[in-house]
């Protein structure tokens, strides 16, 4: 296929987003960026250097030190804060319950935005998050809304816990989903709402291959109707 759109995916936590939006890049032979992985490896930085999300000005001085880097890979995207492979540990509990606070701030996402647009320039991209398809690329050809219960958004985290992490039970984990969710869409900069021109896709009841079957389809009939 000569001929490339942009697919941008948004949703709440644990909607099927990465998993699915992966599957969708390889099969198009796309590239799969996840704008999450941005804002967690932000935050991720800021715990470490006690910068608190309160604390602006602080927030922005650092951000023009932070050097993120997504580097696209089979078994998926890994991610590179300043030099540091930081995949792995961005995805911590502490990150879970702080990412959405500095996620409200308007300059830092002003600057994730920009990064992300470059990165969709030459098309053939697939991505995700919770304002892609309203203010980062909304142009893309295809938009996807994903959704699902918080119940089954939490079982499904629930399992893919990682052993280090301190432990949690499900019923905390659905709270603390609930809680980003509250605060991801109810941000005054870009907050977490369907673009009127996306497609909603509830996938409580869907597997990962109906879902991303869904999506392709889409992409298809896009492609056959401007690419010739
Ligand atoms: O993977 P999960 O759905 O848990 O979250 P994520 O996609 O990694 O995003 C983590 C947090 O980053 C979200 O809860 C948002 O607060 C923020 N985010 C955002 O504000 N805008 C985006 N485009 C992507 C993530
Ligand atoms: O990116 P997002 O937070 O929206 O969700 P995810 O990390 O892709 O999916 C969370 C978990 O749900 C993963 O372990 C997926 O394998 C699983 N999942 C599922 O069981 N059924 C789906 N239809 C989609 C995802």
């Amino acid at each position: 296929r000569e001929f490339k759109i942009n697919i941008a995916i948004d949703g709440p936590a644990g909607a099927g987003k990465s998993t699915v939006a992966r599957k969708v890049a390889k099969e198009l032979s796309y590239v799969y960026v996840d704008t999450g992985a941005m804002y967690r490896a932000v935050t991720w930085d800021m715990l470490n250097r006690g910068i608190d999300a309160e604390d602006e000005t602080a927030v922005l001085e650092r951000m023009g030190a932070i050097d993120i880097e997504l580097v696209p890979g089979d078994e998926g995207q890994r991610v590179w804060l300043s030099g540091t492979d930081v995949t792995d540990e961005i995805r911590s509990l502490a990150v879970n319950r702080t990412v959405s606070r500095y996620a409200q701030i308007e300059g830092l996402r002003a600057e994730l935005s920009a990064a992300q647009r470059q990165m969709a320039l030459r098309k053939g991209v697939v991505m995700d998050g919770r304002d892609i398809g309203t203010t980062v690329l909304p142009d893309a050809e295809v938009k996807i809304f994903m959704t699902a219960t918080v119940e089954e958004r939490a079982r499904r985290r629930f399992r893919e816990l990682p052993e280090s992490d301190e432990a949690i039970t499900l019923e905390q984990l659905e709270s603390e989903i609930a809680q980003r969710d509250e605060l991801d869409r109810n941000r005054e900069v870009s907050p977490l709402v369907c673009a009127a021109d996306a497609t909603v896709l509830d996938t409580t009841n869907m597997t990962i291959d109906e879902v991303a079957e869904a999506i392709v389809r889409q992409a298809d009939l896009k492609l056959s109707r401007t690419g010739q």
